[in-house]
């Protein structure tokens, strides 16, 4: 993978690119929180209240009030019993693996899942098992054999489903409901929801409330960098889990984590998520008007209420031709290549609450231009 150039913003909706003023329909800021004058007053305040870091881990004397906050805010807007601050999104994962390991001894991950997820996936150390993409029917077909009834005897012992809530690719969502179907009883299913907290479902708890699944046996990770507009990473869960996750990650033992402003600044966008409910009205609107211009042209982007519109071209001709479309129509060409999407790049574009109908108009005609 090559590393793109650096981007210049001009403000929460464009970008400068090779001189031109351009839309910008990446990054995964859904509500642009990161602009938001509240939510940058508050790490402005943070910063000078607190510092800039703890420069030390929280079991040690980097513990600090305004990590317990952010706790307090996070199990208010999700409805949770506990939260766990760590230092990013990437990390919570692993920190949920290192907690569990010893009681684990069969995982399930979608073929799919965030490379964050896979990563985690080694740390418990038992047998790893990919089932296809979003496939309750083969996560059936993978469920542990024989073992599985002399295990289950005791209750503590669990196997662990492993999956993106809302997959950043294409905006897919995972079907939750249905795992939770198939799975046996004391299955835990970890669902890195870093895309969905704060978009999906009707109050913005993400993936779950998307599906319509109860918290028991799901344990959720999130990022406060994207809907939040901030940084940082949190665990939301059960307390004793919390707990066993302080005791026992050495990840979340040995290391520092998110810089005081920013963790300052989380808080305000929870706050503001949480109370200012036009802005999920406005996004949901957003992703609708842009997905029912673009589906008669392009079917197979994903028909779902996430802000991702994916395009995938067949050749380099037919992307760089888009690109100069987008480019004529004033629209930043987010052609990008992530682990886990197709190898040879593909368009992703990410729809905010900010964009005005204008912006997505020109969206809409740079990627129906010279379509059927
Ligand atoms: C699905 C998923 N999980 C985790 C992360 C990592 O979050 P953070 O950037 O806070 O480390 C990302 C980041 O893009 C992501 O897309």
């Amino acid at each position: 993978m090559r590393e793109p150039e650096p981007l210049q913003q001009v403000d929460r909706t464009y970008v400068r690119y090779k001189g031109k003023k351009l839309s910008y329909f990446a990054g995964c800021d859904y509500f642009r929180l990161a602009w938001h004058p509240q939510v940058q007053r508050a790490a402005i305040d943070g910063l000078k209240k607190y510092g800039l870091s703890v420069s030390a881990s929280r079991l040690t004397t980097g513990n600090h009030k305004v990590f317990v906050e952010v706790e307090k805010a996070l199990t208010k807007f999700f409805d949770v019993p506990a939260a766990l601050l760590v230092s990013n999104g990437y990390n919570t994962n692993a920190i949920v693996a290192q907690a569990l390991r010893e009681n684990v001894f069969h995982v399930l991950i979608d073929e799919k899942a965030h490379v964050s997820l896979h990563d985690a996936a080694r740390q418990f150390g038992c047998p790893v098992i990919p089932f296809a993409h979003r496939n309750p029917e083969d996560v059936k077909r993978k469920l542990p054999g024989k073992t599985w009834k002399k295990l289950i005897r005791n209750p503590s012992n669990h196997m662990v489903l492993l999956t993106d809530g809302m997959f950043a690719h294409d905006g897919v969502i995972a079907p939750l409901d249905q795992y939770i179907k198939v799975l046996p009883k004391n299955a835990v299913v970890l669902v890195d929801d870093a895309h969905a907290a704060g978009v999906l479902g009707r109050t913005g708890k993400g993936t779950l409330e998307q599906t319509g699944v109860a918290r028991t046996r799901i344990i959720q990770t999130i990022t406060l960098s994207k809907a939040f507009g901030a940084y940082g990473g949190a665990i939301l869960c059960e307390r004793a889990l919390r707990e066993k996750m302080v005791q026992k990650s050495p990840m979340f033992a040995g290391s520092t984590p998110a810089p005081l402003p920013l963790v300052n600044a989380a808080i305000a966008g929870i706050g503001i998520l949480g109370r200012d409910k036009s802005l999920r009205r406005r996004l949901c609107q957003n992703v609708q008007f842009v997905k029912s211009a673009l589906a008669p042209h392009h079917p197979t982007i994903v028909d779902s209420p996430a802000p991702i519109v994916t395009l995938v071209l067949a050749s380099s001709e037919q992307a760089a031709a888009t690109c100069k479309r987008l480019i004529a129509h004033n629209v930043f060409p987010s052609f990008i290549q992530y682990p886990g999407g197709p190898p040879n790049g593909y368009f992703r574009f990410v729809i905010s609450s900010e964009h005005t109908r204008d912006q997505l108009f020109d969206l809409v005609c740079a990627l129906c231009e010279g379509e059927s």
